[in-house]
């Protein structure tokens, strides 16, 4: 058995005792090499984000509301003035043939079943124009900077030509450090799973450290991309850029003023800076500094509709879901994507109705209350 090979084959059904999108997350082992399991799962360092992620939500409480009509609700809203039917987005999450054998294909084919938006990562295991003849109208193109201008520039074209709408930047992984759990479970990145948008590229010019250089500093961060290299993008591309990754309201002001189109606040699901904060920590003087108006998704912890709603009530307009489309991939393939994102807008539904919230612009910071200490 390789590391990408699934423990058992995913289903082509929902397993019976799957009551809730964060089931999948229970059932996700029985279903993935426990290498790759623990690869998905962990974060980098000692996992102190990814437990603080979740952790945010548990801080937060939904106050019930009474006798309000919501017989008209709906979840609809415009991101950046295009239409949705949902605020719920599939994040980039690379390498996905660890979780099934068709890889980002089935994912993208959900996608398309939910309207949902899928955000292709820069480092899928199938082609991003593969990805894009799956997925639905609504597809972005998640971007990572590569060493050399030309390979940024010829992803973008591709992902122009085959009709992604957006361009994601993510610009907080400049160095990705292992994660323990991935080490401790021996994970390799297996063959048959493969940066295949990346094949053909020279790869970076070597770099050669002279004693007293640091291996980080002068090493790993010699290419990493700087605010010069955001501009040279956005004059490259004439689709909208957003910017992941944001944490400090700083950064969201000088992105916003720089002319992205829309920011998201995350933390990379704690696959980053271990010790970063919570990213739904960060949200609301994210959206404080911003105001109303500017686009703004979250990710990083969303495992329920409870908690999409408690993102959208301090400050996100829509969110990105990571692990939980992973775990629902290794499960039941496209079927089991479909039906976790289904899980989670009826999960939003009913946490809406039952807070008097009859549409998204109703919820806000009003209706949540801090758990007491
Ligand atoms: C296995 C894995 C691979 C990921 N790959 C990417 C990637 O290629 N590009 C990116 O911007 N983010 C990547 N992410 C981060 C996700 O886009 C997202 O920020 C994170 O998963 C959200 O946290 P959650 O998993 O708790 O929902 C990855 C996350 C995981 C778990």
């Amino acid at each position: 058995m390789t590391t990408s090979a699934p423990a058992h084959a995913p289903l082509g059904s929902i397993p019976p005792d799957l009551r809730c999108a964060a089931d999948y997350e229970l059932l996700a082992p029985r279903f993935m090499a426990l290498p790759s399991h623990e690869y998905v799962a962990g974060g980098c360092g000692r996992d102190v984000t990814v437990a603080a992620n979740l952790a945010a939500f548990a801080q937060w409480t939904v106050y019930p509301r009474l006798l309000r009509d919501v017989s008209a609700g709906h979840t609809r809203l415009s991101i950046a003035g295009v239409p949705f039917d949902h605020p719920v987005l599939l994040a980039p999450v690379a390498f996905q043939k660890l979780a099934h054998p068709h890889g980002e294909i089935e994912t993208a084919r959900a996608a398309n079943a939910m309207q949902a938006c899928m955000v292709g990562s820069t480092l899928s295991s199938c082609t991003l124009e593969q990805v894009a003849a799956a997925a639905g109208p609504q597809r972005w193109f998640q971007l990572y900077f590569q060493p050399r201008r030309e390979d940024t520039r010829a992803l973008l074209e591709r992902a122009a030509a085959a009709g992604y709408q957006a361009i994601v930047v993510t610009l907080d992984a400049a160095i990705q450090t292992a994660g323990a759990r991935a080490l401790k479970a021996g994970f390799r990145m297996p063959p048959d799973c493969a940066p295949v948008n990346l094949l053909g590229q020279q790869g970076p010019a070597a770099i050669e450290l002279d004693p007293e250089d640091s291996r980080i500093f002068q090493g790993a961060m010699r290419n990493a991309p700087t605010w010069a290299d955001l501009s040279w993008l956005m004059a490259q591309t004439a689709l909208p850029v957003w910017v992941k990754g944001v944490l400090h309201p700083d950064d969201a002001v000088a992105l916003r003023d720089a002319g992205v189109a829309g920011i998201v606040v995350s933390n990379h699901g704690g696959r980053s800076l271990d010790g970063a904060p919570a990213s739904l920590d960060a949200l609301p003087a994210i959206r404080a500094a911003l105001g109303a108006g500017y686009p703004v998704l979250f990710d990083s912890g969303i495992r329920s509709g409870t908690d999409i709603f408690k993102a959208l009530a301090l400050g996100a307009d829509a969110v990105m879901i990571g692990r939980l489309q992973i775990y629902a991939l290794a499960v039941a393939g496209a079927l089991g994507v479909a039906h976790m994102i289904r899980l989670l807008r009826e999960e939003l539904e009913v946490c809406m109705a039952l807070a008097g919230c009859a549409t998204l612009d109703q919820i806000g910071p009003e209706n949540l209350m801090r758990r007491p200490c």
